[in-house]
C-alpha cells in the first residue's frame, strides 16, 4: 500500500467528491429517522495542508484553493463553504488562509444528529488508521456512534450491509492502486446493493482514459436494477491514460433532483478547475429511475 491520501488532499476530485457527498447528506437529512453512514476506504480524516506531504505536490491550489478564490463560491458551494469555514475558524473569503481540508470522515461525523445515528469508517493502512481514530477523537470526542475499523473497505463491506439503521450511504472512495481494483469496485457495489436494494451508494474513481472508464461504469450499471447516475468532472481532455486527467462518482438511488440540484455547482467547478483545453464536465444517466 503505498497510497497516501495526504499527498491529493483538496485536489479537483476532493473537491467534487465532497461536494457532492454533502449534497447526499443534505437529502438524508430531510427526514429526521436515523441514518448509518459507511466508509469503506477512509483515509485520515482531515489533511494538514502546510505538511510536507500537501505542499509537495500542491495539488490543493488547483483544487480547492481554486474553487474558494472565486467570490461566487459560498453561494453555489454553500454546503461545502460552510465546512471548511467550520474546520478553519478565520478563513478568509478567498480561501487564501485554508489550513486544514476535511475528509470524508470529518465531514459524515459533522452531520451526525441524534443518538441512533451511526458511522463506520473502515481504513487499511496501519499508519493512516491510527491517524484516523486520533483525528476522530480529538475533533469529535470518544462518540460511541462513530466506529474505526482497522479492515479492508470492500470485506467489511459485506459485514456492514445492510446496515442498521436502515437508512444511509456508503462512500466508497479506493486509491486503484491495484491493476484489478475496478474490477473489484464494481464487484462490491454490485454485491452491496444486491444486499441492501435501498441503500444509497457513491463511488468515487479516476479518469485517466474516458472510453475505459465509460466500459467499466456500464459493466458496474450493467448489474444493478435501481436508477443509478454518474457525475464527472475533467479537468483536461480525457484521453492520455498515463495521467490523472478527471474524476466521477457514480450514485446509486441517486436522491431525488440530485441532476438538477448539482448542475450549476458543476458548471462552477468546471470553470474554475479546468487545466487545459478539452476539459468538461456531465452529468449521466446509467440506469434511469422507475
Ligand atoms: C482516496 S483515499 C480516501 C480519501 C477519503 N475517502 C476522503 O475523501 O477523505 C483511499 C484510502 O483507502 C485506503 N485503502 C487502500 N486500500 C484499502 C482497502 N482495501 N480497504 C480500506 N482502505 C484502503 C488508503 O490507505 C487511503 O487512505
Amino acid at each position: 500500500m503505498n497510497y497516501r491520501h495526504a499527498f491529493h488532499a483538496g485536489n479537483a476530485g476532493d473537491v467534487l467528491k465532497h461536494v457532492v457527498l454533502l449534497e447526499l447528506l443534505a437529502a438524508l437529512q430531510r427526514k429526521p429517522n436515523p441514518v448509518h453512514l459507511i466508509d469503506s476506504h477512509a483515509g485520515i480524516g482531515c489533511y494538514d495542508l502546510a505538511s510536507d506531504e500537501a505542499q509537495r505536490g500542491g495539488e490543493f491550489r488547483f483544487g480547492v484553493q481554486a474553487a474558494l478564490a472565486d467570490t461566487a463560491a459560498p453561494r453555489i458551494l454553500p454546503a461545502y463553504v460552510a465546512a471548511l469555514h467550520d474546520l478553519n475558524p478565520g478563513l478568509r473569503d478567498d480561501g487564501s488562509s485554508l489550513q486544514v481540508y476535511p475528509g470524508s470522515p470529518w465531514l459524515l461525523a459533522r452531520s451526525l444528529r441524534g443518538p441512533e445515528d451511526r458511522l463506520s469508517l473502515c481504513e487499511l493502512h496501519p499508519q493512516d488508521v491510527i491517524a484516523l481514530k486520533r483525528t476522530m477523537t480529538a475533533e469529535f470526542g470518544r462518540d460511541p456512534r462513530i466506529a474505526v475499523h482497522h479492515r479492508d473497505g470492500f470485506e467489511a463491506l459485506k459485514g456492514l450491509t445492510p446496515p442498521s439503521p436502515r437508512r444511509g450511504l456508503v462512500l466508497i472512495d479506493p486509491a486503484y492502486e491495484a491493476k484489478d481494483e475496478f474490477a473489484a469496485v464494481a464487484r462490491s457495489v454490485q454485491a452491496a446493493h444486491r444486499r441492501w436494494p435501498t441503500g444509497m451508494l457513491a463511488v468515487w474513481y479516476p479518469i485517466k482514459e474516458q472510453k475505459t472508464v465509460d466500459v467499466w461504469k456500464a459493466t458496474l450499471a450493467g448489474g444493478l436494477g435501481a436508477e443509478t447516475i454518474a457525475v464527472e468532472l475533467t479537468i483536461r481532455a480525457a484521453r492520455e491514460a498515463k495521467q490523472m486527467n478527471g474524476s466521477g462518482l457514480v450514485i446509486v438511488n441517486p436522491p431525488w433532483q440530485l441532476a438538477a440540484t448539482l448542475q450549476p455547482m458543476l458548471d462552477f467547478l468546471g470553470s474554475r478547475l479546468a487545466r487545459e483545453a478539452g476539459a468538461g464536465t456531465r452529468i449521466e444517466t446509467l440506469v434511469p429511475g422507475a
